[in-house]
């Protein structure tokens, strides 16, 4: 079977609260999206790699892109959600793939995975009927909070609902009430879902197709559909882009690994 990589990037960075899409903004003197695809790129086990831009991207063509070789397959069909932006991607891929193919969805805004954890997923789930994800046991004590009036459920929200404040260096918007505790939550056998995550083309395909709105990656989908993706340990540098504070952080790895 071959390897696909399909990187969502046709979102707006609400939370991140710049006029250009967070995507394109620089880091270590490169787009943002510069830096995830490279590493795609660069994988020779990887035979094409597709970007999902928005029908209206007027920043894709600003770039000269030939640096990334010629693997590169840019798409304008993204979606009004990342899921629809993937199922979008997958759409338009579909000529190129056989059911037992790999796909690699890879978030734009996590411009910090490295070539040693793209190998370690690769070789981790080589010979894997399903597939899985990178992911990262969780380090902290958790709280779970109290579902009180005056508490804010975007607090937990991990989704990509924005903020209706101006955009902060953390996700309680001025204002809220600090809700309380109702329970410690242990974190044993906690892992937070990270990017890329890689399933065999035909089982995401009929995953995505019955999953309900609201899934947020693509391993919910699968297990969803009674699939148990594989958890492939990472490392915090393949974080996700979201907050201005963020920013500084990526632009510090990405510097330290050149
Ligand atoms: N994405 C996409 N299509 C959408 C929304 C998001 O392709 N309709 C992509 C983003 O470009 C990003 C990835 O999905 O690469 C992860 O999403 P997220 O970090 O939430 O990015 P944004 O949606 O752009 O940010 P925000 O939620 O703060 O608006
Ligand atoms: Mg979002």
């Amino acid at each position: 079977p071959r390897h696909f990589a399909l990187v969502p990037a046709a979102g707006n960075g609400v939370r991140l609260g710049s006029q250009t899409p967070k995507q394109y903004l620089p880091l270590a003197g490169r787009p943002m999206i510069w830096h995830a695809l490279s590493v795609l790129c660069r994988q020779t086990r990887i035979a094409q790699v597709y970007v999902v831009l928005s029908a209206g991207d007027a920043w894709w063509a600003g770039y000269d892109w030939s640096s990334l070789g010629d693997t590169l397959r840019p798409v304008f069909c993204g979606g009004a959600t990342r899921a629809e932006s993937v199922v979008n991607g997958l759409a338009a891929m579909a000529g190129e793939l056989a059911e037992d193919d790999w796909v690699l969805v890879h978030d734009a805004a996590r411009p910090c995975l490295s070539p040693i954890l793209l190998d370690a997923l690769l070789n981790a789930l080589a010979d894997d009927p399903v597939g899985g994800l990178l992911a990262l046991p969780v380090a902290d004590t958790l709280k779970r909070a109290h579902a009180e009036a005056g508490s804010l459920a975007g607090v937990a929200d991990l989704g990509g609902q924005p903020n209706q404040a101006a955009p902060r260096r953390c996700n309680m918007p001025h204002g809220a009430q600090a809700p309380r505790v109702a329970a410690t939550v242990t974190r044993d056998g906690l892992w937070q879902a990270q990017t890329p995550q890689m399933f065999r083309y035909g089982l995401l395909r009929t995953a995505l197709a019955a999953a309900p709105r609201g899934v947020t990656d693509e391993a919910s989908a699968l297990e969803m559909a009674g699939y148990q993706p594989r958890l492939v340990p990472s490392e915090l540098r393949n974080f996700k882009v979201t907050y201005p504070a963020d920013l500084a952080l990526a632009e510090l790895i990405l510097a330290g690994s050149r």
